[in-house]
């Protein structure tokens, strides 16, 4: 696999980054996950645009254009002669003496590129379990930084309950998973959590948005309980790495279609006719 630091391609092994790296010291940075397919960028757009986003909430200002970063994401990925594979893309506040206040510093850009990790569809077909799990983020979720702690600890605690993903409630609501969106469908709605501060706006949520129209399904931007969550006819995460995967169990309560997950999988369905 290979890796990009500041202008240089190595093998992902060989690179070393410097202690006064304040994505190292600070996690004073943002962050991409980008899939390829045979190939083909996945929505390259709009992570393009999430990534400057998340840039300018944090007031980081990247040395590239939207275009010339696009290019050096295609560079790098062409070097790895990966053809289906993720590519990390991680933009900090630069090499200073470690000090909180911003540094004169030009900013440091590195990539990874890695095979992407094929789910089969009898992975699939089988589903996830997952957990509740207090929302112990700070205010502004929709930037999509490199501070996952309370993350890492909620993923962790879904791990040893046996599980594979937490999903985190605040003030008595779902917001998303650590590192996924969360929805629920019944009746032939599918509902998910609307787009605030406490949620990070996900690129494979856009994609399930239409290809859940072009189902016939509605689509509702609602606020839920952990309770509805509980009573709905079937659970089901998007990210860029799941795609979309089904939860048949949460805290070791079944859900309602969890043998069939039928209207899942047909938007899963659906939504892979993108990727090919
Ligand atoms: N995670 N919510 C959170 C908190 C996330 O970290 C992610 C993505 C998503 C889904 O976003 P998208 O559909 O754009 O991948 C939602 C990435 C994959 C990660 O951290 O590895």
């Amino acid at each position: 696999s290979i890796g990009y630091f500041n202008g240089a391609f190595y093998p992902i092994e060989q690179i070393v980054i410097p202690i006064d790296e304040r994505g190292h010291q600070f996690g004073d940075g943002v962050y991409e996950v980008i899939r390829i397919y045979e190939d083909a960028f996945f929505m390259l757009d709009e992570h393009i645009q999430r990534l400057f986003k998340s840039a300018k909430a944090i007031k980081l200002k990247i040395n590239h254009s939207e275009n010339e970063m696009k290019e050096l994401i295609k560079e790098v990925v062409a070097k790895s002669a990966l053809s289906n594979c993720d590519v990390y893309i991680q933009i900090t506040r630069g090499i200073a003496p470690r000090n909180h206040l911003f540094p004169d510093a030009p900013v440091s850009v590195s990539m990874t590129v890695k095979p992407s990790k094929v789910i089969n569809d009898s992975i699939r077909q089988k589903g996830k379990t997952a957990i509740f799990h207090e929302d112990e983020r700070w205010a502004n979720c929709h930037i999509k930084s490199l501070n996952l702690l309370p993350n890492i600890l909620a993923k962790q605690a879904a791990f040893e309950a046996g599980c594979y993903e937490a999903i985190l409630v605040k003030d008595g609501f779902v917001t998303e998973g650590t590192s996924s969106n969360v929805y629920m469908i019944t009746d032939k709605t599918i509902t998910t959590t609307p787009l605030s501060k406490h949620i990070l706006a996900g690129i494979t949520r856009i994609a399930v948005k239409e290809v859940a129209t072009e189902l016939g399904f509605q689509f509702v931007e609602k606020s839920f309980t952990p309770d509805e969550l509980l009573e709905a006819d079937e659970v089901f995460i998007t990210s860029t790495t799941n795609e979309i995967m089904p939860i048949v169990s949460i805290d070791g309560k079944s859900i309602r279609n969890s043998d069939s997950k039928e209207q899942t999988l047909t938007v899963f369905k659906q939504f892979m006719k993108r990727v090919k």
